[in-house]
């Protein structure tokens, strides 16, 4: 069921909802929030919206409030039964700065436990674990069992399934009165995430993202990979930055202390950042045949404490599908029940890399591609991750005036990757870019000023940036024109898109479709699921089928390398430009007489980007074919230098 936002203004806005939760509660999912000032408790009215579709019959309360105001719903008790469409009128839409993705709804039955030790029989010579189906490798949690049993007091034990992690007796003080807590981390190769969940209470108690202090070694994985095999010291400081990114994250959301209660954790990430996390040396990621080490389950429990949640928590990463779809993937996979849902389904992940996974008659095939960080924030003169002050929305009237919106209200400070993508949409729009990306002051308007959009006198979108998100954009629609292809699908078999992304909340489908990173004559429904990798984490901790559901998709989902199809490059190239793609097959070597020019990208318009970070994967990882003359095969490093880029001899070991 879905909730639509209706704003004059704005694009109508269409998500997910919940059935039995209120408009303000699955607003609030979305990382999206309304005024409310008596706190949702419906005693202010202050939350009044136009409300049409299923919603359950007001109680007299609410009806009391919303008596004078025919069609017009309280948000925060008003609960959604079906699709909702709600109008605001004069409320404000906020975005908040962290939020959770969305998961379609499951049993919530957490595989960690916390259960009672009944004081063992003094005549039963039974083991002290088996006389309660459970088990440990771990000496201490034997030592604390055998403690408990030979006082012959009750105690309490946490377990995972049956594995027991840690047992105290019930008279003294213990850590766990509040209940087990768990926490669900995204590792992504830009942003990090956590959800900190209250398995007693069954919800998220707090949120937080941070940054992913391996971008200091290069901003996308093939970087990191390079980085990681100079050496074994190298890829423990690999593994250090990311444990000590996601640790930083419990102390601003819950405090060390509680912290420290946090019993089990679960890690989704792409396969270099789970080889990484685990220091496993991810060199076979990046070379033919493109294997990972691993793709199970990895217990990581060793590092609990390094994540400053409890020594004895079990930490496990989400099972990953192949070199280049992870985790991440799988979780999201997950979240969204993708395989589940009706009709064919294209789901991406809008990241540093960009996953396509499609669903098709019960079958999933998936591919990825590398689209820079540029979506993320990053690598923009003014970029900034989702965080407070960053402008996270923008629109532009007939008359070239512009709003924007900043995350927390607070005054502008960047530019995130949802107003990256908005900006650029309604600047093609009003044709201050063109279609080959070029920034221009439209006839007798002087909008630009030094070449450059300026939102406020700090806050500016530059030619550059223009240019990473046309390779990132181009990266993405060419992976999916392809993996379309290899399906013998047409845009009329795509019943559904479905957006993933830690920015995905505040997208709009418009602006996607106007910057054509998807197909901008689709005309069926575009989700927006958020972060569904940190979705399919607290799943994966909250319902004790899904890692056997995560981990069958490991097997289920077939995978589409679009690296080893050396037609990938030329959809790439057509897919730089802001106007449709040329048909496949189009002769765009040949000089098409629509394409772009890029090959008049000016140098100063060449984008500095770590050496092929923002190419296409294959055309990064398999050694450099001969260049055609005059075309660009890799625009982060171009044509000419490649060879001689820091990069090309580790890319051609010849
Ligand atoms: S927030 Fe006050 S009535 Fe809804």
């Amino acid at each position: 069921m879905q909730i639509t936002i209706k704003q004059t203004g704005t694009e109508d806005q269409t998500y997910q909802a919940e059935e039995g939760k209120t408009i303000l509660e699955n607003l609030a999912a979305q990382g999206l929030r309304l005024d409310a000032p008596c706190g949702g408790r419906g005693k202010c009215g202050k939350c009044i919206v136009k409300a049409d579709g299923a919603l359950e019959p007001p109680d007299a309360a609410e009806q009391k409030l919303i008596d004078e105001f025919p069609g017009k719903r309280l948000s925060c008790t008003a609960k959604v039964a079906g699709d909702v469409t709600v109008t605001l009128e004069d409320q404000v839409l906020f975005s908040s700065i962290k939020a959770m993705g969305w998961s379609a709804p499951y049993e919530i039955n957490p595989p960690l436990q916390e259960i009672e030790l009944e004081i063992l029989d003094r005549q039963d010579p039974t083991g002290c674990l088996d006389v309660r189906n459970i088990t440990t490798h771990n000496i201490e949690a034997l030592n604390e069992i055998a403690t408990v049993d030979a006082t012959y007091s009750r105690g309490r034990a946490l377990v995972w399934l049956d594995e027991l992690l840690h047992a105290w007796p019930v008279s003294a003080d213990n850590d766990y009165s509040t209940g087990p807590l768990a926490a669900a981390f995204d590792l992504g190769t830009t942003g990090l995430a956590l959800a900190v969940i209250d398995l007693k209470e069954k919800k998220v108690i707090a949120l937080e993202t941070a940054l992913n202090p391996q971008t200091a070694k290069g901003g996308d994985v093939i970087s990191r990979i390079t980085e990681a095999d100079y050496g074994k010291q190298n890829l423990l400081d690999l593994q250090s930055m990311a444990l000590e990114g996601l640790a930083s994250m419990v102390e601003p959301a819950v405090g060390l202390e509680v912290g420290r209660k946090i019993s089990a954790a679960v890690i989704s990430g792409n396969s270099t950042m789970q080889h990484l996390l685990a220091a496993v040396n991810p060199k076979g990621l990046a070379q033919a045949p493109y294997r990972p080490v691993f793709t199970h389950m990895l217990d990581i429990s060793h590092l609990a404490e390094r994540l400053n949640i409890s020594p004895r928590a079990k930490v496990l990463m989400a099972p990953m599908i192949s070199s280049y779809v992870g985790g991440d993937i799988v979780s999201g996979i997950l979240a969204v029940q993708l395989k589940s849902r009706p009709g064919t389904v294209v789901f991406i992940d809008v990241g540093t890399n960009g996953e396509i996974v499609i669903s098709r008659g019960g079958k999933l095939v998936a591919t990825s591609c590398a689209a820079g960080p540029a979506l993320e924030g990053m690598n923009i003169l003014c970029g900034a991750r989702a965080q407070t002050g960053a402008v996270d929305t923008f629109t532009m009237e007939e008359d070239l005036s512009f709003k924007y919106t900043t995350i927390g209200g607070a005054p502008a400070m960047g530019i995130c990757g949802s107003a990256l993508i908005d900006i650029t949409a309604f600047l093609i729009k009003h044709k201050i870019i063109n279609k080959a990306g070029r920034m221009r002051d439209p006839a007798g308007k002087e909008i630009l000023k030094d070449n450059r959009f300026w939102l406020t006198d700090k806050v500016f979108l530059d030619q550059l940036d223009v240019r990473q998100v046309q390779l990132a954009k181009g990266a993405i629609a060419a992976a999916m024109e392809m993996l379309m292809e290899r399906l013998g699908m047409t845009l009329k078999d795509i019943d559904e898109i479905v957006i993933a992304g830690s920015f995905g909340y505040h997208l709009r489908a418009e602006s996607l479709k106007t910057i054509k990173l998807i197909p901008p004559d689709f005309e069926g429904p575009v989700t927006f699921v958020g972060n569904s990798s940190l979705a399919g984490s607290a799943r994966l901790l909250l319902n004790r089928d899904s890692p056997a559901e995560a981990l069958s998709y490991t097997r289920e989902v077939e995978v589409i390398e679009l690296g080893f199809d050396p037609k990938f490059q030329q959809v790439f190239v057509n897919h730089l430009a802001f106007w449709s793609p040329l048909p496949s097959g189009a002769p765009v070597f040949a000089g098409h007489p629509d394409l772009p020019d890029f090959r008049s990208f000016r140098s100063s318009e060449v984008p500095e980007l770590p050496a092929h970070s923002a190419a296409p994967r294959g055309a990064a990882l398999r050694p450099p074919r001969a260049p055609a003359a005059g075309v660009f095969l890799c625009l982060a490093c171009p044509a000419p230098r490649r060879r001689a880029c820091g990069e090309s001899r580790w890319l051609n070991p010849d």
